[in-house]
């Protein structure tokens, strides 16, 4: 049982949805199914009734789409860089050849606001600002809605936002937080396999990507977003890979992932019902951190809600995912410069409150032995 950061456990429903026969891309069987995914996207990017967003698929892993949301905008960047994947899109704003400014915060915390608005302020203007809602490296949360109260004071530069891990398992809020671009993979709180990623740009960066020269092909924003609208994606998507996401957002959707209380919920209250438990859970994770005498690395305001990243403290971090192992469990030890000072609980996708009150008995008895 996988309780690592992403991938996650996949229901077997889903993997098996994944077997279907072939279809062509180019018939009316594959319109049929992005068709099904369009009514509950706009659930997972949290889009207000009357949005103008445009939430797409592309077949690619998130970092794709990371890359794709920076061709799409001019070359002034600011990036917000607080752990590995922030710091990974900084990079790829450098390789792509753009003018990057880095407001680095120490990893497990959060550049305070003011000097993200000082930044804006006396190095900008900035054409974008970049941040990771869920630091999967670090399970930090950059709240969305501390940077949409800053961004009204610059409403000439694009928010592009990174909700790998946390889409499927927090709102996203898209409009209401002044997000111009979010994107993600689906191997977190999707609870899917890797290999897709969605999307959801605003209509003011799909027009102002229309005016970036060089955009390549196939990670155009543009050309993956109007190939999406119009059910004719741009290459030979992943086809397995959309009967599964089609099927989950239907589940999701219809309350089916839900705990049996909550299965009669539907639409937007089935997926408030989904965030609901991932906080949770997230709270059963701290409190059988404190229990053992053991810290977050992130504040408890900027905790994600989908990744606990616990300090070792006492632990010996090898010791005790071994320790889980042998129950069939397995949990994640802290990433690159933090791997055994941390070790870190995915308690996202369709795991179960009673699924995690196992995981943290194996884990009390590991650190019993
Ligand atoms: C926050 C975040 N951003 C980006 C990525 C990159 O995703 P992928 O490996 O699917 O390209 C990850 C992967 O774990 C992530 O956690």
């Amino acid at each position: 049982m996988l309780w690592i950061p992403g991938p996650t456990q996949v229901r077997p429903e889903l993997l098996q949805e994944m077997a279907r026969p072939a279809i062509g891309h180019r018939t009316q069987a594959m319109t049929d199914l992005i068709l099904r995914l369009d009514p509950h996207l706009p659930f997972a990017f949290g889009l207000e009734e009357n949005s103008s967003a445009h939430p797409a698929v592309h077949s690619t892993s998130a970092t794709g789409l990371m890359e794709a949301s920076l061709i799409g905008v001019g070359p002034r960047i600011l990036c917000l860089v607080n752990g590995a994947f922030s710091q990974r899109w900084a990079e790829i704003a450098q390789q792509l050849g753009k003018d990057v400014t880095v407001l680095e915060a120490p990893w497990g915390e959060v550049a305070p606001m003011d000097s993200v608005a000082q930044t804006l302020r006396h190095k900008g203007p900035f054409h974008a600002l970049t941040y990771v809602m869920s630091e999967t490296s670090t399970g930090t949360l950059t709240p969305p809605e501390d940077i949409a109260e800053v961004m009204r004071d610059f409403p000439d530069t694009l928010v592009l936002t990174d909700v790998v891990s946390a889409i499927a398992g927090r709102a996203i809020d898209f409009d209401a937080n002044g997000i111009d671009f979010a994107f993600a993979g689906v191997q977190k709180a999707f609870a899917l396999p890797p290999g897709i990623a969605v999307g959801c740009a605003s209509d003011r960066y799909l027009q102002q990507a229309k005016d970036q020269p060089n955009r390549g092909f196939y990670l155009d924003p543009v050309r993956f977003i109007e190939g999406h609208e119009e059910q004719k994606t741009p290459i030979t998507p992943a086809i397995p890979h959309y009967y599964a996401l089609a099927q989950q957002l239907e589940d999701i959707s219809a309350g089916v992932t839900l705990p049996a209380a909550d299965r009669h919920l539907q639409g937007a209250a089935a997926w408030q019902a989904r965030f609901d438990k991932h906080a949770r859970m997230q709270a059963r994770t701290i409190e059988w951190a404190r229990s053992h005498d053991l810290q977050l690395l992130p504040k408890l305001e900027h905790a994600s809600p989908c990744v606990s990243c616990i300090r070792s403290g006492h632990v010996d971090v090898p010791k005790l995912i071994a320790g889980v192992a042998k129950h069939g469990f397995t949990l994640g030890n802290g990433y690159g410069k933090l791997k055994n000072e941390t070790f870190r609980i995915g308690h996202m996708g369709d795991h179960t409150e009673a699924g995690l009150e196992d995981l943290l008995r194996a884990a009390d008895e590991a650190l019993q032995a």
